[in-house]
């Protein structure tokens, strides 16, 4: 146990997290498919350069989002882009030659809104028709407030969706425990990457 082990982080963990997240977020992923990071920050900085390595070039990002984030994406060498942000919340389809896009589909940071059933679909099938990714920044899902609970975008289209989840909100933020669900077309990828 206390040996370099898998890149992907303990396959109890993995197996345990798989369980839960299916249940808590409607996540779908098998533990051979999910990645633990040191923050969804780290997950990110993984992710930016799978996506490089695989030629894309961009990323679209919520407006008003984590410049800190969009510094580590450009690092990897993607040109970020802002979403649009209205009275719903981000409007989350990007131009069809966008490589990438992150969200916060739980609660839009910072503005708190969530994002629609049709936002939600239309995201989904801008992926499908374009071989764009999703990441998805579940950061605080788990928190439903005086709404009634909305599962993980990733469960609409696995392969499509990487999801990002992380103990920093629920626990602290100086655990440095996050976790990813990866598309299994990614998977090896992601792992060798982190590894
Ligand atoms: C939008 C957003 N994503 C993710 C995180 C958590 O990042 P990390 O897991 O790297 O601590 C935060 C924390 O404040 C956040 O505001």
């Amino acid at each position: 146990m206390f040996g370099y082990g898998d890149p992907r982080g303990r396959p109890e963990l993995r197996a345990a997290l798989a369980d839960h997240l299916a249940r808590a977020r409607g996540v779908y992923a098998s533990p051979e498919n999910v990645l633990i990071c040191a923050g969804i920050s780290h997950g990110l900085q993984i992710l930016s350069k799978v996506l490089a390595d695989r030629g894309a070039k961009n990323i679209a990002v919520e407006s008003y989002g984590l410049e800190r984030y969009w510094e580590l994406l450009a690092a990897a060498g993607l040109q970020t882009l802002p979403l649009p942000l209205d009275t719903h919340g981000t409007d989350p389809v990007p131009p069809v030659d966008t490589d990438a896009v992150l969200l916060t589909p739980a609660h839009q940071f910072p503005v708190g809104t969530t994002l629609q059933r049709d936002r939600r679909t239309a995201v989904v099938d801008w992926a499908r028709r374009t071989g764009g990714l999703i990441l998805e920044d579940d950061y605080d899902g788990e928190f439903r407030f005086d709404r009634q609970s909305v599962g993980a975008l990733q469960g609409l289209d696995p392969n499509c969706v990487v999801y990002l989840g992380t103990a920093s909100i629920t626990l602290a933020p100086g655990l440095r425990l996050a976790w990813m669900a990866v598309p299994p077309v990614l998977a090896e990828q992601a792992a060798a990457t982190k590894g």
